[in-house]
């Protein structure tokens, strides 16, 4: 039987498919656009079969379920864009989905949550999150749910945009709300690895199960290891979140492939911290920690890769 990965193309995505293709398990990769599918699953297209689905459109989602034992279900938007909305992805999409794997016979299914997401929240995202993984408990499937903190890799889109910024930001660099709100990274290789333990293990069934790196780090330390990361320096002054509206306003009218909206300023505001790490206490990894080699990626961002993204929309790394 197969496994069913959605947003495949999307970063948690295509390297939960890799995993699953290198473990020789069959995987099936549900994508919106084929074109970024192919770049991101070169490496094992071979091993995939690539079909393309959009959640928000039930009607598109049947075929992707056929002979499939377990769906790991990773689509999500952080920003709002392109006629996109967090209720019609993250929440209704999901229902979709649940939808057509349940008309599928479908028993399995592992949901990439977000830690701090709850329904009752004022922040659409995180709200958005939330109604869909209760979607998700109210189902009849054996679901799993996996609520990760940041999560760090070579193609992230959280710590890569400080890096991209930096690349635009000469000797001063905004400590964006003074530096005070906790993280606690955690590698996409420990992410997958949680991906990959939950499939194996039905007791992982009915949980919810956070997953975080080995240190809480504040956003100011996160900042200074990624400036130290890019061998760069800068000069880091504290400026309140309200500050920072205006121009990321600005940012979202003006640019294409804006690093950063409002609603992910308003995020800064929720803790997101693990202080039952699944990956620790139920797994027992020593997960990767958020330093050294494990961050070298960063360097790889240039300035000419920062403005074509910025000012021409999405790049793929
Ligand atoms: N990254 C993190 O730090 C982090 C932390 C905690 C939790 N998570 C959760 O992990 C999951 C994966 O996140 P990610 O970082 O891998 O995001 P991502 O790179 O943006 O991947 C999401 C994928 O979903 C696809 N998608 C968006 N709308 C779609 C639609 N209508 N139909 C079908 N596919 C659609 C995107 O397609 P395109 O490729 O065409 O855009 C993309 O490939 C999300 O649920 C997120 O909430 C992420």
């Amino acid at each position: 039987m197969t496994i069913l990965v959605t947003g495949a193309a999307g970063f948690v995505g295509n390297q939960t498919v890799k995993r699953l293709a290198a473990a020789g398990k069959p995987v099936r990769a549900l994508v919106r656009n084929p074109g970024k599918a192919s770049l991101r699953l070169k490496a094992v297209v071979d091993a995939v079969e690539i079909v393309t689905g959009d959640v928000t459109r039930l009607p598109s989602l049947p075929p992707a379920m056929r002979d499939v034992s377990a769906v790991i279900h990773t689509v999500a938007i952080s920003m709002e864009k392109g006629g996109q909305s967090y209720e019609a992805v993250n929440f209704q999409g999901t229902v979709n989905v649940l939808t057509a794997a349940a008309a599928a016979g479908v028993p399995r299914f592992i949901n990439i949550s977000q830690n701090g997401a709850r329904s009752d929240l004022p922040y659409r995202f995180l709200a958005s999150k939330g109604r869909a993984q209760e979607a998700v408990a109210a189902s009849a499937l054996q679901w799993t749910a996996l609520r990760p903190s940041a999560i760090f890799g070579a193609q992230d889109e959280f710590f890569n945009t400080f890096a991209r910024l930096l690349k635009v930001s000469p000797l001063i660099f905004p400590l964006v709300g003074g530096g005070r709100a906790e993280f606690q990274p955690v590698a996409i290789e420990d992410v997958v690895e949680a991906i990959m333990r939950c499939l194996d293990d039905d007791s992982t069934v009915g949980e919810a199960l956070a997953l975080g790196g080995p240190e809480v780090l504040s956003l100011g330390e996160i900042e200074r290891r990624v400036i130290d990361a890019m061998g760069s320096w800068r000069l880091l002054l504290p400026v309140p979140v309200g500050l920072l509206r205006p121009p990321v306003r600005l940012m979202q009218a003006l640019l294409p492939g804006s690093p950063v909206s409002t609603s992910l300023l308003d995020l800064l505001a929720v803790p997101n911290t693990v202080p039952d790490n699944a990956l620790t206490q139920r797994f027992g990894m020593q997960p990767l920690a958020f330093k050294g080699e494990n961050i070298a990626y960063l360097r790889d961002n240039t300035l000419s890769d920062t403005l074509a993204k910025f000012f021409g929309g999405a790049t793929i790394n």
